[in-house]
């Protein structure tokens, strides 16, 4: 009768209730899923820029570590370099160079000097270099040293300038190699250090022998 009817339809209503909650929720995980394939997609693309950003910090880290490599190679060579035609000088801690006259023999065609730093402060306290100038230059590339700073080894910008080693501080050298056909017969060539204030206690002559 009238009680298995109203079952009946209560029946129904569950089913279709229960048709409309199966609705609601696959439209809820069909939302759900379209928002994590965005944030999967933003997440791709930020993973993509950090990437990028690596690749190009390991490119600069390669050039960075090619240019150790080129000067290691160049030192290595320079420092191997023996003979009449390769000359040391030392300083150390102090502002006092291990000799006031260098000299190479006529027969030099290319003569390489080495300034080897004996001591143990760093090169913005107690740096060394080793310019060789035409004596009456001296005190203009003294002068001009000053402004080129460390990062400029001290060395001014000077046409006049014969050759000019690194800055180097304790434990560490730097050489140069220029050409005996540099130096001008009747001038008197010197070298110094030009770090700031050196360069009166820290000079001697350069001969050709
Ligand atoms: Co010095």
């Amino acid at each position: 009768g009238d009680a298995v009817d109203a079952a009946a339809d209560a029946v129904d209503d569950a089913v279709e209730t229960a048709a409309d909650v199966a609705d609601d929720a696959k439209d809820a995980a069909m939302g759900a899923m379209e928002d994590a394939g965005e944030a999967a997609a933003a997440v791709a693309d930020a993973a993509g820029d950090a990437a990028d950003a690596v690749m190009e910090e390991a490119g600069d880290a390669m050039d960075a570590a090619k240019e150790a490599v080129a000067g290691a190679t160049s030192s290595d060579s320079a420092a191997a370099a023996e003979g009449p035609c390769a000359l040391t000088i030392e300083a150390g801690d102090a502002a006092q160079f291990s000799t006031t006259e260098l000299s190479a023999p006529a027969s030099c065609t290319d003569i390489t000097v080495t300034l080897v730093h004996t001591g143990t402060l760093p090169k913005v306290a107690m740096g060394h270099n080793w310019v060789l100038v035409p004596e009456d230059a001296m005190g203009a590339v003294a002068g001009g040293a000053v402004a080129k700073g460390v990062e400029g080894n001290y060395v001014a910008d000077d046409d006049r300038i014969v050759a000019a080693t690194g800055l180097v501080g304790g434990g560490e050298s730097s050489s140069v190699t220029f050409s005996a056909s540099d130096l001008e017969d009747g001038v008197t060539y010197m070298y110094m250090c030009t770090f700031p204030g050196h360069y009166i206690a820290m000079q001697g002559t350069f001969t050709i022998s």
